[in-house]
């Protein structure tokens, strides 16, 4: 499959008279990506179910795309190989700018551990739709969490091309926000909620 090819052949797109515009009116916020990056285990599943629970209860309409719950299904045949890291993440992409342009505030939690392939999404959305959220947390707290005991079975040579061990992490250079997760999750959650209030994504 070429994934560089953008559509298929003899496909014309069709207009919705029900417009993004109108769903967000109904809705009473923006649509956008939350794009949440960082190390396995440090806390990217947590902040955004703890946020959305927040937005949720604020009136938002909200959905999480979760790094372990979409390999179930979605992406059930992608492995961890840099090929289908980034095949994971243009997928994502994808589902995540349609459910945007539904109107919703989609919060994604991939490692996503490529510049490029964080970038190549953020390409697929409008100036200002794609707010990417660092999880900064050093590898010794992830590694000492071991929520999975992935880190234990990576160092061991049990699991291959582990993130931070034996593959590569690539931090954002200029991500819309950086959270140090060591924080409390209260404290992590407030940052988001402020950045979408001051990005005029939510309702002041
Ligand atoms: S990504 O790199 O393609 O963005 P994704 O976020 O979907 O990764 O999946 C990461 C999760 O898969 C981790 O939190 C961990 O539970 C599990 N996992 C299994 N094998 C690996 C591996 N080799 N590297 C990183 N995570 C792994």
């Amino acid at each position: 499959m070429n994934t560089e090819q953008l559509s298929s052949p003899n496909v014309v797109w069709h207009h919705a008279t029900v417009t993004r515009s109108r769903r967000e009116i109904l809705n009473g916020h923006r649509g956008c990506v939350i794009w949440f990056t960082g190390l396995s285990g440090s806390g990217k599943s947590t902040v955004a179910h703890a946020l959305e629970e927040n937005l949720h209860q604020m009136g938002c309409r909200t959905f999480v795309l979760d790094g372990d719950n979409v390999r179930h299904g979605l992406c059930g045949d992608l492995g961890f190989t840099e090929a289908d890291r980034k095949e994971n993440i243009r997928r994502i992409g994808e589902v995540a700018k349609l459910l945007m342009e539904a109107g919703i505030i989609v919060l994604t939690a991939f490692i996503s551990p490529f510049r490029e392939d964080r970038q190549k999404v953020r390409g697929l959305m409008g100036h200002g739709e794609f707010l990417e959220i660092f999880c900064d947390c050093p590898l010794e707290v992830c590694e000492e969490r071991d929520v999975k005991g992935l880190y234990k079975k990576a160092r061991a040579g049990e699991v291959k091309n582990f993130t931070g061990i034996t593959s590569p992490y690539e931090a954002p250079e200029k991500p819309e926000l950086a959270i140090n997760t060591t924080q409390s999750l209260n404290d992590c959650v407030s940052q988001v909620t402020q950045l979408l209030k001051e990005r005029d994504k939510i309702p002041a």
